[in-house]
């Protein structure tokens, strides 16, 4: 299969500090969901995962934000998660449940009030996304039912291919389109669980499982979608803050252009929009 080839570039947003990039980001998705579910009649949102997403989602999870969304016509996807309960700190799902979710305030500890958001307080907490939309990737299952990465994977690809066999999802190119990818940048170039070199490019699959990366943490294994899927998103929103990361990000925003050595290339496109802290920014050419 060839791989869409980005084309042109995105556009970069330098805001002050990592707090300013959450609520830019978070704004960008409130605004990016509505407007497919008014278009579309619903929203595909493939997530990411790391530490970067937990400040958008305390910030979609309330006011004034959380109002500005028809979440029960969003569904929410994963770029990629790792191969652990979904309760564990590794976990890509744990930060939606506990963060955009607010879950533990519906369950048996629930009551305190504590967090002023508590369903004892008689507000709901959280962005009401309907449980049937959440479309965790089926990791928990598999270790529950004790089979491995590849066939969770598999059976996320085929949730994904019933769905765009029913209309739900566009396919173009040969892969999913969804209305919104937000993804986080590793420190190595990688983006999904597409690390450098990956021969995940040659694969057929939407949705592929990678064994444990030994050169960046967390050594667990992964599922990840294939990478093309970011050449036929209808939005792309990278979200990078630290100076970890700047010297990385003079590279991936550099003269050259090869995705397979550097896969948040992938991401480099028209379309993206890359909001990066000063931090982060620092080392990019003016
Ligand atoms: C994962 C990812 C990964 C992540 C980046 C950024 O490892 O599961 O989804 O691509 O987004 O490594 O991580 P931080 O947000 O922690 O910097």
């Amino acid at each position: 299969m060839t791989e869409s080839v980005p084309a042109g570039e995105p556009e970069i947003v330098v805001v002050a500090d990592p707090s300013a990039a959450s609520e830019a980001a978070a704004r960008r998705i409130a605004s990016a969901l509505a407007e497919a579910a008014t278009n579309r009649g619903r929203a595909d949102w493939l997530t990411t995962g790391g530490s970067t997403p937990t400040g958008i989602y305390r910030r979609l999870a309330v006011a004034p934000l959380r109002d500005a969304v028809p979440w029960d016509r969003v569904h929410l996807w994963w770029g990629d998660d790792r191969f652990v309960p979904r309760d564990h700190p590794l976990s890509n799902v744990m930060p939606v449940d506990q963060v955009l979710l607010g879950v533990a305030a519906y369950s048996g500890q629930s009551g305190s009030g504590e967090s002023g958001i508590d369903i004892a307080t008689g507000v709901r907490p959280g962005a009401p996304i309907p449980i049937a939309n959440v479309h965790a990737m089926p990791i928990a299952k598999a270790i529950g039912e004790g089979y491995g990465p590849a066939l969770a994977a598999a059976r996320y690809d085929g949730e994904l291919r019933a769905l765009a066999a029913t209309g739900g999802l566009d396919v173009a190119s040969g892969f999913p389109v969804f209305d919104l990818v937000l993804l986080g940048l590793g420190p190595d170039g990688h983006l999904l669980s597409v690390f450098p070199g990956s021969p995940i490019w040659d694969a057929e699959a939407w949705v592929i499982d990678v064994p444990a990366p030994t050169h960046v943490e967390p050594h667990v294994a992964r599922i990840t979608l294939h990478p093309s899927v970011l050449g036929v998103a209808r939005r792309i929103l990278v979200v990078a803050h630290g100076a970890a990361k700047a010297e990385v990000l003079a590279t991936i925003l550099g003269p050259g252009r090869d995705a397979r050595r550097w896969p948040a290339q992938a991401a480099r496109r028209a379309g993206a929009a890359w909001i990066l802290d000063a931090a982060a920014a620092a080392r990019l050419a003016s």
